[in-house]
């Protein structure tokens, strides 16, 4: 059983992050921290209780983080994952309220549990923050998995926010090098593979999962609607980061020194791979450069719609 800590933006492709998550025996889920990106916090913390509770899930706890990034102004997704950030499907408000202290959360869980991986897949805001506070979380953290970053080593690792610039980077670019060099070394699940096609879900995916018993596939193909009906396809970002924590296998990956850049109109988030033979820098990141694409999206679509 691997212990996680989804750091999260929720967000139409983190809600089915924690779908997958939640319906992983493999994973015990120990608590969620909310961020700022797609939208507000004082959204994407309610709407992973909302999730949650749509689950039937009362006891995991969600903590409330950074509002703004480290330096830069909060840029928000709303026209991608709608107004409420669930892609507006009406999923019902939650019981709960979240939780204050999502960094202190982060840190004495982080202290005081042994072997957890954490999961970010939104801007790394409440990581940097952790990190800067408790600089010992480097050696406590037993594995960071972020998506995160397009890294140039597929046809598809280009930007979505820029023409170079992956949307949590960008988001958060001074957070992020925080974490690259922090010596961490996160496992990055990157634009490169998360918008290969045969790893996208199509709109008869959607359709399927619509009319599935499941009432998780449901609320899934719910949230996702609207967006498979404008662009025809749903690509599986933060779900792609989940699975990586389950089979690893399902990836190739290889090891490089990433730079965070953090100015410039176009290149802010940029994250640029050194590949330099005759530059001697140590690596700093473990990135996927393939993903078996099928055998990822059958994964998904298996375990959302398990009863
Ligand atoms: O670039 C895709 C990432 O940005 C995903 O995590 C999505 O939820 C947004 O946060
Ligand atoms: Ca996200």
């Amino acid at each position: 059983m691997v212990k996680v800590i989804l750091d999260m933006d929720p967000g139409i492709d983190d809600a089915l992050a924690i779908m997958l998550a939640l319906n992983s025996p493999e994973l015990e889920v120990l608590g969620i921290t909310a961020v700022s990106g797609n939208v507000h916090v004082d959204k994407s913390s309610v709407n992973a209780l909302r999730v949650l509770e749509t689950m039937g899930y009362m006891d995991i706890p969600v903590y409330r983080g950074a509002a703004t990034p480290l330096v830069k102004e909060l840029v928000t997704a709303e026209w991608v994952h709608g107004e409420d950030g669930l892609g507006d499907a009406g999923l019902p408000m939650p019981m709960r309220k979240p939780l204050e202290g999502a960094v202190k959360f982060l840190v004495d869980m982080l202290t005081s549990e042994r072997n957890v991986t954490l999961v970010a897949t939104g801007p790394l805001t409440n990581i940097a923050h952790a990190l800067l506070i408790e600089p010992q979380l480097t050696r406590r953290i037993s594995r960071l998995i972020l998506m995160g970053g397009a890294y140039g080593l597929t046809p598809y690792g280009y930007g979505n926010e820029t023409p170079v610039s992956e949307f949590n980077i960008y988001v958060d670019p001074e957070a992020a090098k925080i974490v690259f060099q922090s010596g961490l070394k996160p496992l990055c699940v990157g634009l490169d593979v998360t918008t290969d096609p045969k790893a996208t879900l199509s709109k008869n995916d959607v359709e399927k999962m619509a009319s599935s018993s499941s009432e998780t596939a449901r609320t899934a193909a719910k949230i996702v609607w609207r967006f498979a009906e404008r662009f025809g396809f749903v690509q599986l970002h933060d779900p792609m980061a989940v699975a990586a924590s389950i089979k690893p296998d399902l990836f190739k990956t290889s090891h490089h020194h990433v730079y965070v850049v953090c100015e410039g109109e176009l290149t802010r988030g940029q994250t640029i791979v050194e590949k330099r033979f005759w530059v001697k820098k140590e690596p700093n990141a473990e990135v996927c450069e393939q993903v078996d694409g099928p055998r990822f999206l059958e994964m998904f679509l298996e375990r959302i719609s398990e009863a």
